[in-house]
C-alpha cells in the first residue's frame, strides 16, 4: 500500500526547528578566534541566502519557485506501508517508510543540493567545491549544478574513489569533476574530514568558487524537512493520527532531521537516531565544540564528536562515517528529546537482506541501519502485544552498493 500525492503538494515552505528548540543551539565559533562566527566570517564559503538560513529564527522559510520546479521532478516521494515485512515479523506494528530513493541521484541528498546550487547561482557563483564519501552527495550536487549551469568539483574519499567507480561515473555524467582525496597524500585512503579540508581549501582560494556541505549544518537539515512535512500529510491519508516512533539512520543527521524535525513538538512521538557501532558518535562521542574537518579549517560546532582526527573503519555505509553530528540532532539528543542506538555491520546487512527478500527493494547500507532498528522495534511491539505505528526514512537505494552485498553473501564482511 502506498500514499502518493500530486506534484502541487510539495511543501512550499521549509520548517525551521531552531526557534522551537527547548534549549537554544550554541553558535558556531570562528576557528581562529574561537569567538562566535558572524555571517561575514562564512561569506567566503557560502552564499548570503544560505548563511541567513543558517542563523534564521523564522519558523518557516519560503522555498523559491525555481527550486520547487526541480523538486517536483520526483517529489512528493511515496509513503509506503511495509506489509510484507510486517507479516514476516508477525508483528502488530504498522510499518511505514518514506521513500527518498526515487530521486534522480537515488537518495535524499538532492533535497538540499538543489537549493544550494540555486542560491549560489543567484549570487553569481560559477563553481562549487565539495567532498563526498561513497559518492551519494557528490552525485546529488553534480546533478543539481548541471541544472543551474554551475561547475562542480568533487573531492572523493580515496578508498571509495578506487572501490566505487559507478558513483564517480554518475558525477561525471552530470558534468562534475572528481579527484581522489586527500590530494596531497596519495597513499592515504582518506576520510570525510580530510575531503572537507580539501574542498574548503579549494573554495577559499578562488573568487568564483563556494563550498557546499551535504549534511550537518542547520540550513541542510532545514531543506530536508520536506521529507517529514510530506510524511505527516501522507500518514493522515493512511488513516494514522501520528507515528509512535520515527526512525532514521544518522551520519551527519540530514535525512533523520528532515524526517523527524516536523514531529519534535508532537507529544508521544518517540524519535530514534541509528548509527554504526564503528562510528558511534551520538552513543559514545563527547558533546563539545569541535571542527567539522580534519585540518581544523571550518568553524567549530557544538555537537557530539569522536574527535576531528578520528578515522573510522571503512565500513560499507560510507555516508555514516563522520566524526561529528548536526548541532540540531546533537541538541535533541543532549536534551533527551531524541534517543540514539548503534548496530554493527553484520546485523545491519542481515536486516537489509530480510528487507530485500520481503519488500523487494535493495536498500543503501546507510538506510539498512534504519531498517535494522525498525525490525527490532516491530519485534518488541510483538512481545508487548502493542499496535505501534513506526515511520522510518528510506534514505536511498543500494543498487550501486552491490559489492557490499557480495561481501556479506560470501562471508567476507567485517563485523565491525
Ligand atoms: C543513502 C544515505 N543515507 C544516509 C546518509 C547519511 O547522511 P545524513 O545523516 O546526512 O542523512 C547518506 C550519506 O551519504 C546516504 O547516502
Amino acid at each position: 500500500m502506498r500514499w502518493t500525492m500530486p506534484p502541487d503538494r510539495v511543501p512550499e515552505a521549509w520548517f525551521n526547528i531552531v526557534p522551537r528548540l527547548s534549549q537554544p543551539i550554541d553558535p558556531p565559533l570562528h576557528p581562529g578566534t574561537r569567538q562566535p562566527a558572524g555571517p561575514q566570517d562564512l561569506a567566503p564559503l557560502f552564499p548570503m541566502a544560505l548563511i541567513l538560513q543558517e542563523v534564521s529564527t523564522d519558523p518557516w522559510i519560503d522555498i523559491p519557485g525555481p527550486v520547487l520546479d526541480v523538486l517536483r521532478l520526483w517529489r512528493p516521494t511515496p509513503l509506503i506501508r511495509a506489509r510484507r515485512l510486517e507479516q514476516a515479523l508477525d508483528t502488530p506494528a504498522r510499518i511505514y517508510y518514506k521513500d527518498e530513493s526515487v530521486s534522480p541521484a537515488g537518495s535524499h541528498k538532492p533535497n538540499t543540493a538543489v537549493p544550494q546550487a540555486y542560491y549560489n547561482h543567484e549570487e553569481g557563483i560559477k563553481r562549487i567545491a565539495t567532498e563526498t564519501g561513497a559518492g551519494q552527495w557528490g552525485s546529488a550536487l553534480a546533478f543539481s549544478c548541471s541544472l543551474f549551469g554551475l561547475t562542480c568539483k568533487v573531492y572523493m574519499v580515496r578508498a571509495s574513489y578506487q572501490q566505487k567507480p559507478y558513483r564517480r561515473l554518475m558525477i561525471e555524467t552530470w558534468g562534475g569533476e572528481v579527484v581522489p582525496s586527500p590530494v596531497d597524500q596519495p597513499d592515504s585512503p582518506g576520510s570525510l574530514g580530510m575531503a572537507i579540508s580539501d574542498a574548503v581549501r579549494d573554495a577559499g582560494s578562488r573568487e568564483d568558487t563556494h563550498y557546499s556541505l551535504g549534511s550537518v549544518l542547520n540550513h541542510v537539515l532545514l531543506h530536508q524537512t520536506v521529507i517529514g512535512l510530506e510524511a505527516k500529510e501522507q500518514l493522515q491519508l493512511a488513516g494514522e493520527e501520528k507515528p509512535d516512533l520515527v526512525i532514521g539512520c544518522c551520519g551527519g543527521g540530514s535525512n533523520l532531521g528532515g524526517l523527524a524535525l516536523p514531529f519534535v513538538a508532537d507529544e508521544g512521538v518517540e524519535l530514534l537516531a541509528v548509527e554504526p557501532t564503528s562510528c558511534a558518535t551520538l552513543t559514545t562521542g563527547k558533546f563539545e565544540y569541535d571542527f567539522g574537518d580534519t585540518a581544523g579549517l571550518t568553524p567549530l560546532l557544538s555537537m557530539y564528536t569522536l574527535g576531528h582526527d578520528f578515522v573510522p573503519p571503512s565500513i560499507h555505509a560510507g555516508g555514516l562515517r563522520y566524526h561529528g553530528d548536526a548541532p540540531i540532532i546533537s541538541n535533541l539528543v543532549h536534551t533527551g528529546r531524541m534517543r540514539a542506538s548503534a548496530y554493527n555491520q553484520t546485523a545491519v546487512f542481515e536486516a537489509a537482506i530480510q528487507w530485500a527478500r520481503t519488500q523487494g527493494t535493495i536498500p543503501a547500507p546507510e538506510t539498512a541501519h534504519a531498517i535494522k532498528a525498525t525490525i527490532d522495534a516491530a519485534l518488541q511491539a510483538r512481545e508487548e502485544g502493542k499496535e505501534k505505528v513506526i515511520l522510518f526514512g528510506y534514505s536511498g537505494h543500494g543498487l550501486l552498493d552491490l559489492q557490499a552485498y557480495d561481501d556479506f553473501l560470501t562471508g567476507k564482511l567485517a563485523g565491525t
